[in-house]
């Protein structure tokens, strides 16, 4: 089963791509040379033992509980699978919410239960399950406070569940901080993503951090495939730390809030209904519809939020000012058609 994603699809690159949550403010260039730079002519060191250590360092935690992964995406898909080897037979998922942690649940016959907030998962989590939480979740821009943490560790003790925190637009909160308290961290699985922040979606490469008791973790260290991550990864994970690259993203969020707040006004003023948010994307409904397909057409893509069981609502990153000035001309010359 493939789910549905913003970015790219078969069609010709999309001029103004509002539906790739991805930072449309380039990569720092010190990665970059880096990623150019990989050696392609040999394998990189089948156990990364390198990268975990220097991962691990930077993380606070041993090398061990560090999984290199060709990308979120592959890490879901490989987490999902240990979970399923382990026994387990129910996975949640949020709702609204990225839809490869269902995906990958039901293409190995496991149990997908959905949930619309902390309070409904805290209710109804009976059985051990693969419980994922997205932080700051795609497509709602939303996060759990304290007291969602606090009865959602409960729930999952009380059910023996093992919790999967997906952060891949940690770094591109634009608002608070995550408030995971640390135990609850050093108990769940972490999924760490950074192309989206460096916007360079194209190399794949993420990792997952292994819970310090160890759950799941042998399976998943199994099932993964030999040289799971490109040379290419290796030098973005490598680099993900560097202080130039938390200087870079420091620019990235600072740019980012400024450009949101004027999209935010300009979709406005077109009569658009808005969702708050903590990050760079949010979900909107247009005052038209029959939109997406036009714009499209004019090189302005949108994500269309109907997978996310949202039909006539659209996800939107944070784009350029030139970005917002096309779309806006667009809406405008379309409502004259
Ligand atoms: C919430 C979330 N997690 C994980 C991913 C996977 O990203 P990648 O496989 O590029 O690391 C995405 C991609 O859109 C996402 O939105």
């Amino acid at each position: 089963m493939i789910a549905e994603h913003g970015g790219s699809d078969s069609g010709p690159a999309p001029i103004h791509d509002f539906s790739s949550n991805a930072s449309p403010l380039g990569p720092p260039p010190g990665l970059l040379s880096a990623v150019l730079a990989a050696g392609r002519s040999r394998y990189p060191d089948p156990a990364y033992l390198a990268l975990r250590t220097h991962l691990g360092a930077a993380e606070g935690v041993d090398a061990a509980r560090v999984l290199p992964a060709s990308g979120g995406a592959e890490a879901i898909r490989r987490l999902s699978l240990a979970a399923h080897l382990s026994g387990l037979r129910e996975v949640w998922v949020p709702q609204p919410g990225f839809g490869d942690y269902a995906a990958a649940a039901l293409a190995l016959g496991l149990q997908v239960h959905r949930y619309a907030s902390v309070a409904e998962l805290c209710l109804a989590l009976a059985e051990p399950a693969l419980v994922w939480v997205c932080e700051p979740c795609n497509p709602t821009g939303d996060s759990l406070n304290d007291a969602d943490w606090l009865a959602l560790d409960a729930a999952l003790q009380r059910s023996g569940s093992i919790l999967a925190v997906d952060t891949a637009y940690e770094p591109l909160r634009l608002m608070g901080a995550s408030q995971l308290p640390p135990a609850l961290a050093e108990r769940a699985w972490r999924l760490v993503c950074p192309n989206k922040a460096l916007s360079l979606t194209g190399v794949r490469a993420a990792y997952m951090l292994a819970p310090a008791s160890g759950h799941l973790a042998e399976h998943a260290r199994n099932v993964a495939p030999s040289w799971v991550l490109s040379s290419e990864g290796v030098n973005l994970l490598m680099h993900w730390h560097d202080e130039e690259t938390q200087a870079h993203l420091r620019h990235v969020r600072a740019q980012l809030r400024a450009w949101r707040d004027t999209q935010y006004t300009v979709l406005a003023e077109l009569g658009w209904q808005q969702r708050p948010t903590c990050a760079n994307f949010w979900l909107a409904k247009p005052k038209q519809t029959g939109l997406l397909e036009p714009l499209r057409e004019r090189g302005i893509k949108l994500r269309d939020a109907t997978s996310f069981g949202l039909p006539g609502w659209v996800r939107l990153s944070t784009q350029t000012p030139a970005a917002q000035l096309a779309l806006r001309q667009a809406i405008k010359d379309l409502k004259k058609t």
